[in-house]
């Protein structure tokens, strides 16, 4: 009996200690391995969200929420962007676990003759400000990534988008924080955007300064400027950065002491109203010679007819270059709820209404639209195409593409990912070489698969895409092609 009791203790011991030795040997495997920030920054314990999320499949039906229940963004939705990142197939089995029937559900129309793969084509790259800027942009890619500043992202999550965009040949937008040597790093093309606070290019008193401006776009990278009237999570509310996340670097970068909460004001003060928003235009286009647009969500009646009226009547070259316009429901660093909850049209609406907008001005060769709001999977995408947008851009979609689990802690510091932190202990999940590679097959995989919805519609590339193309299923359960709910304009009165 007491040798038996021995041999018990002896084998209770030797699997005890076994069990240390391999949380030791998963511990160090999990911090060395730079592929997966929540490994590394939560080593052995970090891997239960993976055993979890697999018995998820299993288990969710019986206790938890579906597929498609989570928001902002649903699992769905996030696994065809953490497979199209890790370049893994985003072949689905069984059938979708899409519901078609509720209202805004968008369904492309198939042709019975789908174009042949060997026929089909890449989007060519577009020109904005052809004719007008001293240097054009001669942009490559449909989908790029939209503006997060620096200091919303943290160092190594810049540094892959940088990368990353280079990698695939697509742009990216610095947000209002100014530009970062980490934007440069990987030689993409690069957006410029100014903020209401003008981080960046402002002199001492806060003004917009020329000089800087000059030098901003000295940088060939630097293919267009963006002025920044609003965002679509916080309508009429400048950018918020928490003083936790105003470190030296970011205050020497923004031109604004450290340590204290970034509060960029609640619009650009010195622009009042569309002609003087047309001035600003012209004059970052003259001391830049690059293309200038704007950004803004849509909500008051009436501004745009009387902006495009005062295009007119000054002439084409007053235009912007292009506009981009931002979901009600977009994303943010930090916002207040009821501007994130309340304010400003969604997508759905606005982007038809701003195409129909410009289109009837007569504008529409010469003010590209941009689109952005929750255009994350080749559908959503597609149907922005449809809709009008000549570019798409996505901000949420690459920080799921960088490793975002939707943790929902952008203002706090502690993004266990390390991507809106400056924390370097969780900063050092995020491995920017292996998340460039991520971004880039993102963008990639998001490319190809638009371009095989445009193929099953019948058209050779996704910028033959039209609003006959997509039927959106209506409050009677009925759909309709986007076209019967918003007539094209005649695209020769257009043109
Ligand atoms: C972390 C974060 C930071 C952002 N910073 C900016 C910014 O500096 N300037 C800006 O115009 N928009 C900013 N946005 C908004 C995005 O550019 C984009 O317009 C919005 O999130 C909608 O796109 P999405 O649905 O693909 O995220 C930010 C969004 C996020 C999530």
């Amino acid at each position: 009996m007491v040798v038996l009791l021995d041999w018990l203790t002896t084998i209770f011991v030797f699997l005890v200690g076994l069990a240390v030795a391999a949380i030791i040997v998963l511990f160090f495997i999990d911090r060395m391995q730079t592929a997966d920030a929540v490994r590394r920054n939560y080593p052995v314990i970090g891997r239960l969200r993976y055993v979890f999320t697999e018995l998820g499949e299993f288990f969710r039906q019986y206790f938890f929420a579906m597929d498609r229940e989570e928001m902002p963004f649903n699992r769905a939705q996030r696994d065809w962007v953490y497979e199209a990142a890790q370049n893994k197939s985003t072949n689905v089995a069984f059938g979708s676990t899409r519901n078609l029937d509720p209202v805004g559900t968008p369904i492309f129309v198939n042709c019975p003759w789908p174009t042949l793969e060997s026929d089909g084509a890449r989007a060519a790259p577009m020109v904005i400000g052809g004719g007008v800027a001293r240097q054009p942009y001669e942009a490559p890619s449909l989908f790029n990534i939209s503006g997060m500043s620096y200091g919303a992202l943290s160092t190594p999550a810049v540094r892959a988008l940088s990368n990353g965009a280079a990698k695939a040949g697509c742009w990216m937008n610095t947000g209002e924080g100014g530009l970062s040597p980490y934007h440069l790093e990987g030689g993409c093309d690069i957006v410029f955007q100014i903020g209401t606070a003008k981080y960046g290019v402002r002199d001492h008193a806060g003004n917009l300064s020329d000089e800087k401006l000059r030098e901003v776009a000295a940088h060939d990278q630097v293919k267009m400027f963006e002025l920044k009237l609003s965002q679509g999570a916080k309508p009429g509310k400048g950018g918020i950065l928490p003083a936790a996340k105003v470190n030296a670097e970011i205050a020497q970068i923004r031109g604004i002491p450290e340590g204290e909460a970034s509060i960029s004001p609640n619009r650009h003060p010195d622009i009042n109203n569309g002609g003087e928003l047309l001035d600003m235009i012209a004059r970052i286009r003259e001391v830049t010679g690059k293309p200038v647009g704007f950004k803004t969500v849509i909500g008051a009646y009436g501004w745009l007819e009387n902006l495009f009226a005062e295009i007119n009547r000054r002439g084409l070259d007053s235009a912007p270059d292009f506009i981009t316009v931002d979901s009600g429901d977009g994303g943010t660093g930090a916002a207040p709820l009821p501007l994130i909850d309340n304010v400003g049209l969604t997508l759905r609406e606005s982007l038809p209404m701003l195409v129909d907008l410009r289109d009837q001005a007569g504008l529409k060769q010469r003010i590209r639209i941009v689109a952005s709001g929750k255009l994350v999977t080749p559908g959503e995408v597609a149907w922005a195409l449809c809709a009008g947008a000549d570019f798409v851009i996505s901000a949420r979609g690459f920080m799921f593409a960088l490793g975002c689990i939707q943790a929902m802690k952008c203002n706090k510091n502690t993004c266990p990912t390390g991507i809106t932190t400056h924390d370097p202990k969780l900063q050092r999940g995020l491995d920017p070489t292996n998340k460039a590679v991520r971004v880039a097959s993102f963008v990639k995989q998001m490319r190809k698969e638009v371009g095989i919805i445009a193929h099953s519609c019948g058209v050779e590339n996704p910028r033959q895409l039209r609003r006959y193309h997509v039927r959106m299923v209506c409050a009677d359960g009925r759909s309709r092609p986007l076209d019967e709910l918003y007539p094209t304009v005649n695209e020769t009165e257009a043109a």
